[in-house]
């Protein structure tokens, strides 16, 4: 695919078929992912897959949680909407207004979109995103490119994806089912998987004009 196709057709996918995803595939989503730039070359990331068995066992986990309303406990804080800044505020607000009026269109759409939640946006595979507990913010802004460049990655052959806090709401899950280090700290998830047809899978999310993000000096 064309760049610019690949950066514009990459959009947040929250229902996925049943079908499965080749191992081979996944390998070079992490091969391409991995071409990201990071501190000196450090490279601080680990990146675990889960599919089939492991990822069924995690699914039912988290499922009877997120329906007995367990509040979440991930690994990195959550800051409350209020605690955002002015301009971020208004653009969650704006997105929730975009979410509701594609959900209007569908009557199961509001149960569609808790329902994907909490199945795990039934995901063909969960890419675990991870840095050493110790890291600082520079891993991090690392870490983010990774996952960036494999969601871009997925688009390019044909995969959705999302990158979603819902998938490390209940690190111990994860943990107990991936044997992940309790040295390393859970970072983020993507989920990955083709895309049904719903409508949920239709929202193209707006982003604010070039005039309140960008500062260009001459
Ligand atoms: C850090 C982060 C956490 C997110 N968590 C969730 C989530 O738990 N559930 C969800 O439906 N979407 C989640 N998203 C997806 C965002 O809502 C989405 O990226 C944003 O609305 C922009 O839309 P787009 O990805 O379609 O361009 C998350 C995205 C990021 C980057």
């Amino acid at each position: 695919m064309e760049f610019h196709d690949v950066v514009y057709q990459r959009r947040s996918i929250r229902t996925f078929k049943d079908t499965p995803l080749d191992s081979t595939v996944l390998e070079q989503l992490v091969t391409d992912a991995t071409r990201a730039p990071s501190w000196a070359n450090s490279q601080p990331w680990h990146i675990t897959i889960v599919t089939g068995a492991t990822l069924k066992r995690i699914k039912k986990r988290h499922y009877e949680r997120a329906v007995a309303g367990r509040g979440g406990t991930a690994d990195l804080s959550v800051a409350h909407r209020n605690d955002f800044a002015r301009e971020a505020q208004q653009n969650m607000e704006n997105w929730n207004q975009q979410v509701n009026e594609t959900l209007n269109k569908d009557p199961q759409g509001i149960a569609t979109f808790s329902q994907a939640q909490a199945t795990l946006f039934n995901a063909a595979a969960i890419v675990y995103l991870t840095v050493p507990q110790n890291a600082t913010g520079w891993s991090l802004y690392d870490l983010g490119a990774v996952g960036q460049t494999l969601a871009l990655s997925a688009t390019d052959h044909g995969i959705g994806s999302i990158p979603a806090y819902e998938l490390v709401r209940y690190p111990d899950i994860v943990r107990q089912e991936t044997n992940l280090q309790a040295t390393q700290l859970l970072a983020m998830g993507i989920a990955l998987g083709i895309p049904t047809d719903s409508p949920i899978n239709t929202l193209y999310t707006t982003r604010m004009p070039l005039t309140n993000s960008l500062t260009l000096l001459h």
